[in-house]
């Protein structure tokens, strides 16, 4: 299991400082949530502060797109130093399009749903996508409840990888906590987003474990 913990939930006016305390901790991604104030209730940062990020750490960037029409920012969010560009079904009408972009700009693209966005939007393009996100709270922010029925969405999701024969990783994002990540780990997940459950228990190096511990490592 990849833990991607959501820099949401880390001190802003210290990113740099966060950043060394994840990669001291044993973590390899993080996730960085962009918000633009439409497509969610919630603004956050953008290409300049990803890009500054990027300077200070070389953790895998996991960046989770919550704007309208991200086809106009692929190729800012690639400069900034992402490495994973994922957008929301959503957001775009053309999502191929959207998606071929984020490889063409040398990232590896990826799609989120939000809770009730059915999984078929993106059936016919697992073979060219790296991650899909099942979005398990409604996006915007921190601190919400898992919703239930997420778990059988990824369950369902993994089938639908196998019957593909796609290698498309699941990650989970939204209300992941030390007590329902093992049983999301055992749904198919691949990579568990955390925000308050991470960042609100230090010592981060001791969470990175309690989680790895749960789900078998
Ligand atoms: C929600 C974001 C999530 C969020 C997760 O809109 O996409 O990444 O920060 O936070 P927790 O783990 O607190 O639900
Ligand atoms: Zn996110």
């Amino acid at each position: 299991m990849i833990l991607s913990p959501s820099l949401l939930s880390a001190d802003f006016a210290r990113l740099a400082d966060e950043l060394a305390a994840l990669e001291a901790a044993g973590i390899k991604w993080a996730h960085l949530d962009v918000m633009d104030g439409s497509f969610v209730p919630n603004i956050t940062f953008g290409p300049p502060v990803i890009a500054a990020m990027r300077k200070t750490s070389s953790l895998f960037f996991d960046c989770h797109l919550m704007i309208d029409e991200p086809g106009r920012y692929i190729d800012d969010f690639a400069k900034a130093g992402a490495d994973l560009i994922c957008v929301h079904a959503e957001a775009t009408n053309h999502l191929e399009r959207t998606c071929a972009a984020i490889a063409q700009a040398g990232a590896k693209p990826a799609v989120a749903l939000n809770p009730a966005t059915p999984l078929e939007v993106v059936r016919y393009l697992l073979p060219q996508l790296s991650m899909v996100l099942i979005m398990s709270v409604n996006p915007g922010f921190g601190g919400q409840k898992f919703i239930p029925f997420c778990l059988d969405k990824v369950r369902e999701l993994k089938a639908m990888i196998r019957e593909a024969g796609a290698s498309t990783l699941i990650q989970v994002d939204g209300g992941v906590t030390l007590d329902n990540c093992a049983e999301l780990v055992a749904a198919g997940a691949d990579v568990l987003v955390s925000g308050s459950a991470f960042f609100g228990a230090p010592p981060l190096d001791e969470r990175h474990r309690q989680f790895q511990a749960r789900c078998g490592g």
